[in-house]
């Protein structure tokens, strides 16, 4: 059953530990009062650490600038003690039955959802999305860790018939090893629990560098790691210097595996550091997802999926839809009924009710979004909605962005093929169904894709000519613990979720027998 908590945050001073009580209600009785201490400090070892220099970086609020706490800006040494620690509680962890290592797992994805809402609240004021999608991705985040935990139990060998009759094959899987898991800042739950609950489960011991600007929220699932009873050095966080705890990460021949969720241009950097150790990767990249909407679509289960994956975290996701291909016949019905379901939405803090669209992460982030709305507009787009970056209301930043849709769109344009991250929707005109999937896969990226059509055959014939990893056929939020989510060409390699993401974190070991 679901809890509801009632919380106090008790904000914390620089270094010291963010205190978010809550007191989980089932069914109408009040539990214990619980409290979860959210450390500003890095995990090592099942040990809060400062960095050894004492620096600090600040993490702050993206809708106020309101400075939430001081982390440790680690390096390399911490980096260093970190796989270390892994290295460490590795035999032990890998040598425990699966259902053993899945217990402590089921504890802390039961955790996460007992404090949900005190974690819902830090992450939006460390990353600023609405409170009711940072309460989703919290359970989104656990239903990783639960998945996983079962999955566990489920990493099957096989037995090969041999040519040889003094031969049996056996093929074992086994864990990989110590990993290392490097993480956005947009789902900054969900994109460690994706990586953190198969690893575990797999009996990998690992370290965490969550992104700079979301770090709390990755402490404060530690911290409920170790509550759930993960042992001491089987999960590490690090904060702080990317390009030094990246080098060690890759220099180190202990880490055999780095599981990746960023930008394209990260992950082929990537990509050459992992050479030196032949490391194996798992890259979750960039996207530019197509969004096609057939003459023969639902409308208004189009226009309502458009909206739950466009404008999901201010289109903050790799997955969210960046070039809208609509059919000439129902092109203007389309549009009309985007704007105006658009229009209404309520921009600001992601703390204040009602909000459904809250700051872009920083300024860097606002300098691209408002570059590709310049750029469409001076190559000959028009608005249709929104376009204005501001401040929606006093004590809040400069941040927001209006939902945006953009008409005339053409392929001179940055937004026809760069990943804008922001809530706008350029739209354009298609006549038949060939030139839409040509439009569709006319991109070096192939993570997510949709469409919308009623048309059976169409929808078996478009699913199987996207050149994506994911597609979405009437459907504007395929995203599942369940389901296989990665991309193809340059959004990445391996796959997170389904029965799948296991193999991510095991080798396979072949062991013949001669009889
Ligand atoms: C992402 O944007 O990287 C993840 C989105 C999702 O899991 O749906």
């Amino acid at each position: 059953m679901a809890a509801k908590s009632g919380i106090k945050e008790i904000a914390g001073a620089a270094g010291q530990v963010l205190n978010l009580i809550a007191a989980p209600r089932y069914g109408g009785h009040l539990r214990p009062r619980q409290k979860t201490n959210v450390q500003t400090r890095n995990l090592i070892n099942g040990e809060w650490r400062d960095a050894p220099s004492g620096a600090t970086f600040e993490v702050t609020n993206p809708a106020t600038d309101e400075v939430i706490a001081k982390v440790p800006n680690g390096g390399a040494e911490q980096a260093k003690a970190a796989i270390a620690a892994a290295r460490a509680a590795l035999p032990g962890w890998r040598a425990l039955p699966a259902a053993e290592r899945a217990a402590p797992l089921a504890r802390l994805a039961d955790l996460m959802l007992e404090q949900r809402e005190a974690l819902a609240t830090l992450l939006t004021r460390e990353q600023g999305k609405p409170l009711a999608e940072s309460r989703g991705e919290i359970s989104y985040a656990a239903s990783f860790i639960t998945w996983a935990a079962e999955e566990a139990k489920r990493v099957y060998g096989e037995t090969v018939p041999s040519s040889r009759p003094d031969q049996r094959i056996l093929v074992l899987r086994q864990p990989v090893g110590v990993v290392a898991a490097i993480t956005p800042w947009n789902f900054p739950s969900a994109m460690i629990t994706r990586k953190l609950g198969p690893a575990l489960a797999a009996g990998c011991t690992m370290i965490v560098k969550p992104a700079e600007q979301t770090p709390l929220s990755a402490f404060a699932i530690a911290e409920l790691a170790l509550q759930a009873g993960i042992p001491a050095g089987v999960l590490n966080i690090i904060t702080g210097d990317a390009a030094a705890i990246g080098q060690v990460i890759f220099a180190d021949p202990t880490v055999r595996k780095v599981s990746f969720t960023g930008s394209t241009e990260v992950g082929q950097k990537l990509m050459v550091a992992a050479a030196a150790n032949v490391v194996r990767l798992s890259l979750e990249l960039g996207g530019h997802a197509p969004f096609l909407v057939f003459d023969d679509a639902n409308i208004d289960a189009a226009v309502s999926g458009a909206i739950k994956s466009k404008f999901r975290n201010a289109g903050q996701t790799c997955v969210c839809p960046n070039r809208f291909f609509v059919q000439a016949g129902v092109y203007d019905e389309f549009v009309a009924k985007l704007a105006a379901a658009l229009e209404p939405m309520q921009i600001g803090s992601g703390l204040d009710e009602g909000v459904s669209v809250g700051p872009l992460i920083d300024d860097a982030a606002v300098a691209k979004v408002r570059d590709h709305i310049d750029d469409a507009r001076s190559h000959g787009a028009t608005l249709r909605l929104g376009g204005k970056i501001f401040s929606p209301a006093a004590g809040l930043t400069e941040r927001f962005c209006q939902p945006t849709v953009l008409e005339n769109v053409n392929t001179s344009m940055k937004v026809s093929h760069e990943e804008t991250f922001g809530p706008v929707a350029p739209v354009r005109r298609f006549t038949h169904e060939a030139e839409a999937i040509e439009l569709a896969n006319d991109s070096p990226y192939g993570l997510a894709s949709y469409f919308y059509t009623r048309d059976n055959a169409r929808l078996w014939r478009v699913a199987e000519a996207l050149e994506y990893g994911i597609v979405g056929a009437n459907d504007g939020g395929p995203s599942t613990a369940q389901a296989p989510f990665g991309g193809v060409k340059m959004s990445g390699i391996g796959r997170e979720g389904g029965r799948y993401v296991m193999h991510e974190y095991l080798d396979i070991k072949y062991v013949s027998i001669g009889l």
